[in-house]
């Protein structure tokens, strides 16, 4: 395996290992995700749901929530495994916001993987989110 393909998977299982923590009692449906920071730390993040439903956090932005609060605004990959249950769907795209997020931070060529550990699939910000509206606009 190549150390690009290592790292992606070794992100891979940590979003699996964290997606364990989701908290989604109403739609079943449970997200794990792993960001890497610029430090070489990995951020882990679940989706944590709600009774009033709209102050649902997903995966990714609990993980970048976390980074951004202990000084770290710059990242290097993300990896994002979701599905019903106990099942990974092939692939758990993020959500918009979650893009529009992650576009607050991320360059547009960074790696988000995604599917599962068995059949990896690897797209970038920018493909997710193209003409994204960021700092750069204002
Ligand atoms: N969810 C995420 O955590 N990330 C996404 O990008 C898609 C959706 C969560 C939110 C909610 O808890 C559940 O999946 C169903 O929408």
């Amino acid at each position: 395996m190549t150390d690009q393909k290592e790292l992606y998977a070794s992100l891979m299982a940590s979003a699996v290992a964290a997606r364990e923590y989701s908290y989604s009692p109403y739609s079943g449906y449970r997200v794990g995700a792993a960001l890497l920071g610029a430090d070489g730390k990995v951020y882990t993040g679940c989706n944590i749901e709600n009774a009033g439903y709209t102050p649902t956090n997903c995966a990714e932005r609990t993980a970048v929530f976390k980074a951004v609060s202990e000084g770290v605004r710059e990242f290097t990959a993300i990896a994002v495994v979701g599905g019903s249950g106990e099942t990974l769907d092939a692939a758990c795209t993020p959500c918009g916001v979650c893009r529009q997020v992650l576009a607050e931070f991320c360059e547009p060529g960074m790696p988000v993987i995604l599917g599962t550990p068995e059949e990896m699939r690897v797209m970038t910000l920018g493909e997710l989110l193209p003409f994204a509206f960021t700092k750069k606009n204002l």
